[in-house]
């Protein structure tokens, strides 16, 4: 069985101050999300507060991207080790905005997973085919070249405990979720791929959906037998839509 995952994605929202009001409004709420794994990817000045304020709870703590070198002259970029000095628990990688606002491609993304592995994050692995790409009938295409190019340098046992979120770009804060079929059809297509490479890891490797995921279809998504979380956007920002997700993943 593969325990389910809720991780809500920040994005490029809360100061300090705010991620701190964010978490004393959570954690109460959590008293009965017993068997429920949560997340929350923070924007890099709020991961130590984060870290500090979440510890003891069962809140991950998840940097929303890192550079793949171990260091060097990289200007703005962090490194593995500078996140697990901290205690920060993993880290988001190749989200549709890096993709397309910050030109993160699959061959950097192979390394960062590889340097993530390495250093003990865990890793949340974004892909998901664009509004076009899915009229052109090529969503299948995608995934398989991102998987395909985003996965060479894993080796079977982290293929295993990785997270691999399928974000359809047309449905990240759109409110335009993905039907159940849609989101199960993908979801199955990626564990899939995932069995080429090793079958044994494509049933442990969670798998979640993410796009307008809110508190009245999370439900529904999370009942699909390839979906094994979901990856929260703007229904992350405020502690009651997060916790009203992760209820809706207790079993
Ligand atoms: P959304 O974002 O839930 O606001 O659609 C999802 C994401 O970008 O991870």
């Amino acid at each position: 069985m593969r325990t389910p995952l809720i991780a809500g994605n920040w994005k490029m929202h809360k100061t300090v101050a705010q991620s701190e009001r964010f978490i004393s409004g959570l954690l109460p709420l959590l008293y009965a999300a017993d068997g429920v794994e949560v997340g929350i990817c923070v924007p890099y000045t709020d991961l130590q507060a984060m870290v500090d304020s979440a510890r003891g709870s069962r809140v991950e703590v998840y940097a929303q991207n890192m550079h793949e070198a171990p260091e060097g002259a990289f200007t703005g970029e962090i490194s593995a080790e500078m996140l697990t000095e901290i205690d920060v628990h993993g880290v988001v990688l190749g989200h549709s905005e890096r993709r397309e606002f910050f030109n993160e491609t699959d061959t950097a993304l192979a390394e960062k997973l590889l340097a993530a592995r390495a250093a003990g994050l865990a890793a949340i692995l974004c892909v998901g085919e664009t509004e076009d790409q899915r009229t052109d009938g090529a969503t299948e295409s995608v995934l398989k070249r991102q998987l395909e190019r985003g996965l060479a340098l894993l080796d079977a046992e982290a293929l295993a405990e990785l997270v691999i979120a399928y974000e359809p770009v047309w449905a990240i804060g759109t409110g335009a979720v993905a039907t159940a079929e849609q989101a199960q059809e993908a979801c199955a297509f990626i564990r899939s791929r995932v069995a080429v490479i090793d079958a044994a890891a494509a049933e442990s490797v969670r798998i979640l959906y993410g796009g307008s995921v809110k508190a009245d279809n999370a439900a529904e998504l999370l009942a699909l037998p390839d979906v094994d979380g979901a990856l929260v956007g703007g229904a992350s920002l405020e502690p009651e839509s997060f916790a009203a997700i992760i209820g809706a993943a207790v079993s």
